[in-house]
């Protein structure tokens, strides 16, 4: 980075111009087809106008993916002081949450203005996960800023013993996962990492999906640790309950019995190990989108609060509308058993609906199945999954609350 002299030159096209002026982080494959066979993945560009005025540096990832050029620095100069102070401002932004948890999202990739990388906390260890192949050298540098940053900042209180690295696997054009394995640049490799949320102690496993752990839905696990009346001694179903943190939160709030489903092997074997076969959580492995309905049909009871939180069903614009059938059955079988004065709990990270789309999908789901329901609350996004405004992909999860009348 210090060498800026060395870095390939890109003149952009006016949408570009617009792109990078507007602080938006991608550019295209498709705005810089022509110019793109003079570039190789992992090169620094450094992106001008038609009259070469200095607009940004961005890294390419490759001709052939979706988005070409991922851009790090916006009018101002990419050097190592301006990614290090964004590292200490990302970081200080979760201190706070240090009070009660030690899970966290420490880089929230294009939120934080480190677009392609995510950086996450969980007591002591930092996991960072990169989405293209070319970002891997960068990856490793800003992983041994992080190391370096923490490590000589004692008073921030962030223990840290060791830090893995993962690399992504391509899966179609659109989607990406990671390598189940990662690689362990500094410490030692644990399957398992126990984390603290408030009065709980929970084993994840930093390998599976999200990284082990959805800490964009804290909001939720929050929100109901401060309406436990929604939750004591209640009848709970939580849908798509993945390693099964938010069950136990519920069941630590006085919940009568939490039914948990979700169907991944792994997930459950987590939950499992963490709720010790505790008599007040059932554990049930189903395909919610096939196996619901019968399941509904079968129960000689009703809910007093069902959680909805499907992964994301719009991995491209062409799924929606099957998203939005989808939604609208997962709603429609939950009414059906869900008890009088009962709280549903719809959630949704599909990034191509956005709010009010989903609010309205709700709201022809309830008045389809003539059932009456008033919207208690929209939870915001957690401190450590921030929004930018010139970035509105980011702006993902949503968590809807609402009572049946
Ligand atoms: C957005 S995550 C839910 C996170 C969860 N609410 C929590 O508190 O951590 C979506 C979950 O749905 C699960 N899932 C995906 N397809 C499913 C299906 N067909 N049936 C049941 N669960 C499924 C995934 O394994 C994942 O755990």
């Amino acid at each position: 980075m210090s060498s800026l002299n060395k870095y390939k030159t890109l003149t952009l096209d006016k949408i570009s111009i617009h792109t990078v002026k507007s602080q938006h982080p991608w550019i295209f494959s498709k705005r810089i087809e022509k110019s793109s066979k003079e570039f190789f993945p992992g090169d620094f560009i450094r992106l001008v106008d038609a009259d070469n005025l200095y607009l940004g540096t961005g890294i390419f990832s490759g001709s052939k993916d979706l988005i070409s050029i991922r851009v790090f620095a916006f009018e101002s100069e990419l050097t190592y002081e301006l990614i290090k102070n964004r590292l200490i401002t990302s970081i200080e932004k979760r201190l706070p949450l240090l009070v009660y948890t030690d899970s966290f999202r420490l880089i929230h990739g294009e939120n934080d203005l480190l677009p392609g990388i995510n950086v996450d906390y969980h007591s002591g260890t930092i996991i960072l996960r990169y989405y293209s192949k070319s970002l891997y050298v960068f990856s490793r540098m800003i992983l041994r800023a992080l190391w370096n940053l923490i490590w000589n900042n004692p008073n921030w209180n962030l223990r840290i013993e060791n830090a893995y690295i993962q690399a992504p696997k391509r899966i179609g054009k659109n989607n990406i996962q990671f390598l189940n394995s990662f690689r362990v640049v500094r410490g030692n490799k644990h399957e398992y990492i126990k984390i603290r949320y408030r009065d709980i102690n929970y084993l994840i496993k930093p390998d599976m999906q999200k990284g082990g752990i959805y800490n964009d839905i804290r909001n939720l696990r929050d929100y109901l640790w401060l309406h436990k009346s929604y939750v004591y001694e209640k009848n709970i179903l939580n849908l798509f309950s993945n390693n099964g943190l938010l069950s136990k939160c519920l069941v630590n709030l006085g919940a009568k019995k939490v039914y948990s489903i979700e169907d991944s092997k792994e997930c459950i074997d987590v939950h499992n190990l963490n709720s010790a076969k505790n008599p007040k959580e059932i554990i049930i492995k189903k395909n919610l989108f096939t196996e619901y309905e019968e399941f509904a049909k079968q129960l000689d009871f009703k809910y007093d609060l069902i959680i909805i939180d499907p992964p994301s069903l719009t991995a491209s614009a062409k799924d929606k509308p099957k998203a939005i059938i989808i939604y609208k059955k997962l709603i429609s079988i939950s009414l059906g058993i869900l008890a009088k004065d009962g709280i549903l709990i719809l959630c949704s990270c599909s990034n191509r609906i956005h709010t009010n789309e989903f609010e309205n999908i709700s709201k022809i789901a309830f008045s389809e199945n003539e059932v009456k329901m008033k919207r208690l609350d929209r939870l915001k996004n957690e401190i450590d999954h921030p929004i930018l405004n010139n970035f509105p992909e980011g702006d993902y999860f949503k968590v809807h609350i609402y009572k049946k009348l």
